[in-house]
């Protein structure tokens, strides 16, 4: 029954959250949806093949500097942590970070209960020793850790520039509630993409395969189908530019002709050239990225890049918040 209304087209199981923001992000000027309705399942799958191609330098650059660092890593660590890691996923940096520092415990937070009972799953399998307890939950909002962590030291971990498609009042907020969920005296590991030439930047959000293409279109695929979307999908074209004033990559999806569609009943009519901002992937200089830190509550401790500064990795405190220097 459920699955016969889907196939009919009727949007009426859609999240409606999906729906307000489709239906509200056609209407605004400039048009634009929010990113994180880019991974339904096929979307999760071409982020992960994106992750993998030539052009997108930031989870390799990612992953040689957390290998590189192990041991510094566990320096300034040391074991009987309990690891929360924000957005887990997959979890395909974690194994890197528990290696390092033999955590006694290890809480991936996603919104995606499929995914992270099965990467949950898969950690605890490779790590027999340490006690894995996922929560799925979304965490932009406030969240209890299981009981179970008593008075361990607490590490959040938030890899891959996540932060990077937020605004920088959202991020802020993101951060406090990191610090929120952790306590004072937590630290925290995350990672944040760079500023860097245009040559490197730009190819990494519109690579030679197409694949980034695939994933900013596959929204509107997601729209036809979950929002009984009549979108021509060859009537636009992926578009990735650098904003320079805002020190951000932009997706887009630019009408390569005038047309008019219907979502969920409501018709939009878009001329050839308008576009549909589809996401912001802000990128830090080392000053901005500390400064951002401390916004939300967080003290940096100490920080690692590759050799081209292309990537940073950042250790934070969350200290006593103090009104002097
Ligand atoms: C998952 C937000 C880090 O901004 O690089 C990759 C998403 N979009 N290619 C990024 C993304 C297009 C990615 N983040």
């Amino acid at each position: 029954m459920l699955k016969q209304e889907i196939e009919d087209g009727q949007a009426s199981l859609a999240d409606p959250q999906f729906r307000a923001d489709v239906l509200n992000g056609l209407a605004l000027r400039p048009r634009a949806i929010p990113a994180r309705w880019f991974y339904d399942r096929r979307g999760s799958e071409l982020f992960e093949d994106i992750t993998g191609l030539p052009e997108y330098y930031p989870t390799r650059t990612e992953i040689g500097i957390l290998r590189r660092i192990g041991p510094e890593l566990q320096q300034h660590i040391g074991p009987g942590q309990a690891v929360v890691e924000f957005g887990s996923g997959s979890s395909m940096k974690t194994p890197l970070l528990l290696e390092a520092i033999r955590p006694a415990a290890y809480v991936p937070v996603d919104i995606s209960g499929d995914f992270l009972r099965e990467s949950a799953g898969r950690i605890a399998g490779q790590f027999p020793d340490i006690a894995v307890e996922p929560v799925e939950a979304d965490f932009t909002r406030p969240l209890t850790l299981p009981k179970g962590l008593g008075a361990m030291p607490r590490l959040g971990f938030f890899p891959g520039s996540t932060i990077g498609n937020m605004l920088a009042a959202r991020a802020v907020e993101l951060l406090r509630n990191f610090r929120d969920v952790l306590g004072e005296g937590a630290r925290f590991l995350i990672g944040i993409d760079r500023i860097k030439p245009l040559d490197v930047l730009i190819p990494a959000y519109d690579d030679a395969a197409g694949i980034t293409a695939a994933f900013n279109l596959n929204l509107l695929e997601r729209i036809n189908r979950e929002l009984a979307g009549t979108i021509p999908l060859d009537a636009f074209a992926h578009r990735a530019i650098w904003n320079d004033a805002r020190a951000r990559i932009e997706m887009h999806l630019e009408a390569t002709r005038d047309m008019t569609f219907a979502v969920d009943g409501r018709v939009f009519s878009i001329a050839a050239g308008e576009t549909i901002h589809t996401e912001n992937s802000h990128k830090y200089g080392p000053r901005d990225a500390r400064l951002l830190l401390r916004a939300g509550g967080w003290t940096p401790i100490a920080e690692w890049t590759d050799p081209d500064d292309w990537f940073a990795l950042i250790l934070a405190e969350a200290g006593p918040e103090r009104f002097a220097p």
